[in-house]
C-alpha cells in the first residue's frame, strides 16, 4: 500500500485558479494546478509524482503515437452540500481501466497508485471543484506506451497520468442523434468494451458526417447487419418503452460497460421501472415509436451524465419527442444528483470521500 507520504509532491509556485471563470467551463478546456505522473519500466512502477500541470517532452518515435497503445478513463468529483469533496464510483472506473489495459496488452495500474494518487491530487486541487449545478471536477486518468522504437510490439515502457478539469455539462441541450448504418464502431472480439483512445479516433468521421447533416452524434449499430443498436458516441443508450427501460446488453463485448449506465439501471429499478438488458433492434424502436409506446430516449456517460435525446433519425425516418412530458429522465437525474449531493442516502457505497 502506498502511503500519502510515498507520493512526491511538488506544489505550484502560483495557482492559476483566479484566471478561470467558474460560471463558464466548457468541457475539458481548463486544467487544475497539478497533475499526477508515474512511469512503468522494466516491469516496475516508479515514483508517483504530483507536480505542477506542465507540458511533456516526448520522442517523435513514441510507441503510443504510432500504434495506439493509449487508454483512459473519465470520473467525476463533486462537493456535497456541506462542501465535502467526493468522487463518484472511482473503484468501478479503476477496475474498467485495468480491463482495458489488459485488452491492449498494457500493464495494470496498482489500485494504490490509481486510487491514492487520485485522492491526493484532488485533495491538493480541491478548490477547483465547481459548485454550480451540473458542474463538476472531471478526472482523466490515462496511460500510454512510451517506448521509443517503431517496431510493432507491446511497449516495454508506459506513462500513467491523471489530469483534473473543472467542467460544465458535456452536452448542454437535448440531443439529435443519427443512427449509423455504414460505419462500424465495434465487432465481437474487438475493443468495443475497452476505453481505448482508438475507439474515439475511429468514430470521428461518422460523427462529422452526422454533424454535417445537423445531428450531434451517431448511434452505432452492429457490424454484421447494422440492425442492433450499440451505443452513442460518448454514451450508452436507453429507451423507455411502456414501463420498461430497455438498453443493449454487454454480452457481445461491443459496448462500454458504462458506470453511469449501471447507476441509471439501479436508479431506474428504484423508481419502479422494469429493466431489460438485451439486444435491441432498430426496427423494434421504430415500431414502438409508431405505436406510441416509445416514451423517452436518453444517453448516459460520465461526461454526458444523463442526456435527453429529442430526435432520432434512421435512414429517412425521423422520430421526434416532446421532452417536456418526460418523467423517467428527470427522475433519474434528480435521484442521481440527490445521492451525489448527499440529500439522499448513499446506500450503495457510490460516493468515495476524499
Ligand atoms: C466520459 O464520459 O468520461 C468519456 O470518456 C467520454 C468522452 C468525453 C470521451
Amino acid at each position: 500500500m502506498i502511503a500519502a507520504s510515498d507520493i512526491k509532491v511538488t506544489k505550484t509556485a502560483k495557482s492559476r485558479i483566479k484566471e478561470i471563470d467558474f460560471n463558464n467551463l466548457p468541457f475539458g478546456k481548463y486544467f487544475t494546478d497539478h497533475m499526477l505522473e508515474v512511469d512503468y519500466d522494466n516491469g516496475e512502477w516508479g515514483v508517483v509524482e504530483i507536480k505542477p500541470f506542465q507540458n511533456l517532452e516526448l520522442s517523435p518515435a513514441l510507441a503510443a503515437i504510432h500504434y495506439g497503445q493509449a487508454i483512459f478513463e473519465g470520473i467525476k468529483a463533486y462537493n456535497d452540500r456541506e462542501g465535502n469533496p467526493y468522487i463518484f464510483r472511482p473503484i468501478d472506473n479503476f477496475k474498467r481501466f485495468n480491463v482495458t489495459a489488459e485488452r491492449m496488452r498494457m500493464p495494470v495500474v496498482p489500485e494504490e497508485i490509481f486510487m491514492e494518487g487520485m485522492r491526493r491530487l484532488i485533495e491538493l486541487d480541491r478548490n477547483w471543484i465547481p459548485m454550480k449545478d451540473d458542474y463538476s471536477l472531471y478526472i482523466r486518468p490515462f496511460m500510454f506506451a512510451t517506448d521509443e522504437v517503431i517496431g510493432v510490439k507491446p511497449s516495454d515502457k508506459y506513462k500513467f497520468m491523471i489530469l483534473l478539469s473543472p467542467t460544465g455539462p458535456y452536452y448542454s441541450a437535448p440531443m439529435r442523434i443519427y443512427v449509423e448504418e455504414h460505419y462500424t464502431r465495434a465487432a465481437p472480439g474487438g475493443i468495443g468494451f475497452a476505453k481505448a483512445a482508438g475507439n474515439y479516433g475511429s468514430s470521428m468521421l461518422a460523427t462529422a458526417i452526422a454533424k454535417d447533416k445537423g445531428y450531434d452524434q451517431v448511434l452505432w449499430t452492429d457490424a454484421f447487419e447494422h440492425k442492433y443498436v450499440q451505443e452513442i458516441g460518448t454514451m450508452n443508450v436507453f429507451f423507455i418503452i411502456g414501463n420498461k427501460a430497455v438498453t443493449p446488453d454487454l454480452e457481445a463485448g461491443t459496448i462500454l460497460a458504462g458506470v453511469t449506465r449501471d447507476s441509471a439501471i439501479e436508479v431506474l429499478k428504484e423508481l419502479g421501472y422494469e429493466i431489460e438488458e438485451r439486444p435491441v433492434a432498430i426496427d423494434e424502436i421504430i415500431d414502438a415509436y409508431k405505436s406510441g409506446e416509445l416514451k423517452e430516449v436518453f444517453g448516459t456517460g460520465t461526461a454526458a451524465t444523463v442526456s435527453m435525446i429529442q430526435e432520432l433519425r434512421y435512414k429517412d425516418f425521423v422520430m421526434k419527442f416532446d421532452i417536456h412530458s418526460w418523467q423517467a429522465v428527470p427522475a433519474v437525474k434528480k435521484l442521481l444528483t440527490d445521492i451525489r449531493e448527499g440529500r439522499k442516502a448513499d446506500t450503495r457505497g457510490w460516493m468515495f470521500r476524499i
